[in-house]
């Protein structure tokens, strides 16, 4: 248990050697420049005058930036923070209560581990601590989630439901934006739904370290919702941090949906870094097909002008193989 970066760091002035970044990895200069452009879309327009504006949003974040935010998203602020807050206890829970959750075993439906563990396949350590868990279909999954803090399940499973229609509005607005039948994500392309929360404590030098490394998710969509700023995209061969803005969600394109929308939109390289002065909380929700789907551009997308860029891959086979990017067993991707 003392493997939990949060047992251990509130301890140490300075970085353990084996937290240390290579050169090529490690931030270095944390005052990289904010991302400019990346669309903040105010989803309250999408259903009067200004749809189409909305749209072209969302496609241009989509197109040139892999992401999006979204205000005014219909999810509650009370919502948003009852959950943040009640992660934050989760993480805060004395080490005995902690220990009981803790596991390496990737199978499980709902596993506390940490950043040393995740990433075992590339044998460095990240300056984090997850949980992971299924959420959707809820009452599939809800029993394997924790007792403590005693509104857990209660407050999770409220959320995980809440954010799963905002993805799936999405998910529809994006179809409109691609011209693909609006509901073409509804079924086996969205069939399960999964949720990391990432816990980065202060650490004395973040510049050493990263919380998670550079890498692109391979699912469909992905739904992130912060506490403090840390996320940060690389473009153009350069690393740009991403605006917290309050109460909004990060959208990111997955590889998948990628493939889907035939190259029409991208998946961005993304990592977290960490603060010295405060823990950060990120609550990412994935939305996955199933395992047994089969991954191709959608044939609206496809003709003459437009030809097949990528072949039609199976879910499982992809997640386990796409070559050359590592497996991160956190469920998204590393490159290697
Ligand atoms: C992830 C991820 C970024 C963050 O968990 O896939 O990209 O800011 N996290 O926590
Ligand atoms: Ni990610």
């Amino acid at each position: 248990m003392s493997a939990l970066v949060s047992s251990w760091s509130k301890n140490v002035h300075t970085v353990p050697e084996n937290f240390v970044c290579s050169s090529e990895e490690r931030p270095g200069d944390l005052a990289v420049p904010l991302c400019k452009g990346i669309p903040v879309v105010d989803l309250q327009q999408v259903d009067g005058h200004d749809r189409a504006d909305s749209i072209k949003q969302i496609m241009i974040g989509s197109q040139d930036f892999g992401m999006f935010q979204v205000i005014n998203h219909g999810l509650l602020k009370e919502l948003m923070d009852d959950t943040m807050s009640l992660f934050k206890e989760f993480f805060d829970m004395p080490e005995e209560d902690k220990a009981t959750y803790y596991s390496e075993d990737m199978s499980k439906s709902f596993r506390l581990y940490t950043g040393s563990f995740c990433h075992s396949v590339i044998n460095h350590n990240y300056w984090k601590d997850s949980v992971r868990q299924d959420c959707h279909p809820l009452e599939d999954h809800i029993e394997t989630w924790p007792e403590k803090p005693a509104r857990y399940r209660e407050v999770v499973g409220t959320y995980s439901v809440e954010v799963r229609k905002l993805g799936m509005r999405i998910l529809d607005l994006i179809c409109e934006g691609l011209g693909v039948d609006v509901g073409y994500f509804a079924g086996d392309l969205s069939k399960f739904q999964g949720m990391i929360v990432n816990h980065y404590p202060p650490c004395p030098n973040p510049s050493l370290v990263l919380g998670v490394r550079g890498h692109y998710d391979t699912n469909l969509l992905t739904l992130l919702q912060q506490d403090e700023y840390g996320l940060q995209i690389l473009k153009d061969g350069q690393w740009f941090g991403v605006k917290h803005v309050p109460n909004a969600f990060v959208i990111n394109i997955g590889s998948q949906l990628e493939i889907i929308s035939n190259g029409k939109l991208t998946s961005i390289k993304h990592r977290a870094v960490t603060n010295s002065s405060v823990s950060r909380t990120s609550i990412v929700t994935l939305i996955n097909p199933s395992e047994e789907c089969i991954i191709e551009p959608a044939k609206a997308l496809v003709s003459a002008c437009n030809p097949l860029m990528f072949q039609a891959v199976q879910c499982k086979e992809y997640v386990d193989t796409c070559m050359p990017k590592a497996r991160d067993p956190n469920g998204a991707t590393l490159e290697s």
